[in-house]
């Protein structure tokens, strides 16, 4: 594997398979790579020609000081997990050079910074935009990959990327979960082995809102039953529990089987704030 940390040297590696025309496939991600991640690079070396990955933890994106600084860095375990897995390229930028003293560059995604993550986590999504917007500019993939684990995010890449012309394929990628269902995170390796456990309640809740609103219960109900599980039941604290359209994160008044809706939950675990989601076809 390749590994880079400047831009220029990047560059001019990928310019030679640009090109030949090779197809360049790109998963930036923000490190401590679990099964999720690694979901994301197989899927893109059967694709193309070759895998960029890019490893960055973001300060941007980051709302709370104390999740920056705690963020887990694994970085040789990650680059061993990277070659286990073919990986041809690996950017590791050093954070002065994705921002640079006197930039003022800022986003503005309306109404998704008002829902769900972009509510509780204020600039989130800016900070997410920036890197990104920067790194599919340096690395300039035909395609890239991004979890439905994260779906907002998705929708506002998506959203980045078709307005601004980005000459890039989003391909989104279904959450990887563990044994006990519980979505695969970089921050459930914060969790203690006790709130490790406690986990499941997200997925526990999100499968029985869904069996309740196919056996025909309101959203409104459904909605009810969620927030009084977390209250008398789970040691999480819910943040959301929002039932919305897949495409545009709109809430929805009625469910109807065969509609595109998207169940989305977050919520504290102790230190560590964990989210999830299900989508409903
Ligand atoms: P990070 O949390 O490291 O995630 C990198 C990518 O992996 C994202 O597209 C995310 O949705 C995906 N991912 C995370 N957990 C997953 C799982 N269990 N199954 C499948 N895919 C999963 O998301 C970010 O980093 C950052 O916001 C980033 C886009 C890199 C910008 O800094």
């Amino acid at each position: 594997m390749e590994v880079f940390s400047d831009i220029k040297g990047l560059r001019q590696y990928l310019k030679s398979f640009q090109d030949q025309r090779k197809s360049i496939g790109f998963i930036p991600t923000m490190g401590a790579l679990h099964r999720g991640h690694l979901e994301l690079i197989k899927v893109s070396t059967k694709a193309n020609d070759i895998t960029v990955c890019s490893i960055f933890v973001n300060p941007t994106q980051f709302n709370n000081p104390n999740d920056l600084k705690n963020y887990p860095r694994e970085i040789s375990k990650d680059i061993a997990k990277l070659e286990g897995i073919y990986c041809d390229v690996l950017f590791i930028p050093d954070g002065k050079i994705m921002y640079r003293k006197g930039d003022i560059l800022n986003f503005d995604f309306g109404y998704l910074e008002e829902i769900m993550e972009g509510k509780y986590r204020p600039g989130h999504f800016k900070g997410v935009a920036l890197i990104v917007a920067k790194l599919f500019n340096i690395v300039s993939p035909n395609k890239a990959y991004f979890g439905t684990k994260d779906l907002q995010q998705l929708t506002m890449i998506q959203k980045l990327t078709q307005e601004l012309f980005f000459d890039v394929e989003i391909i989104p990628v279904e959450t990887v979960r563990a044994s006990d269902g519980l979505a695969l995170s970089s921050r459930n390796l914060l969790l203690t082995k006790e709130e490790r456990n406690q986990a499941i309640d997200l997925i526990q809740a999100l499968n029985e809102a869904k069996n309740k609103l196919y056996a025909g219960e309101s959203v409104l109900s459904v909605k009810e039953y969620v927030k009084e599980y977390f209250k008398n039941e789970s040691l999480i604290q819910l943040e959301y529990f929002e039932i919305v359209d897949s495409e545009f994160l709109n809430n929805i008044a009625h469910f109807k089987p065969g509609k595109r809706v998207s169940l989305c939950i977050a919520g504290q675990l102790g230190k560590v704030r964990l989210i999830d989601n299900l989508s409903l076809n």
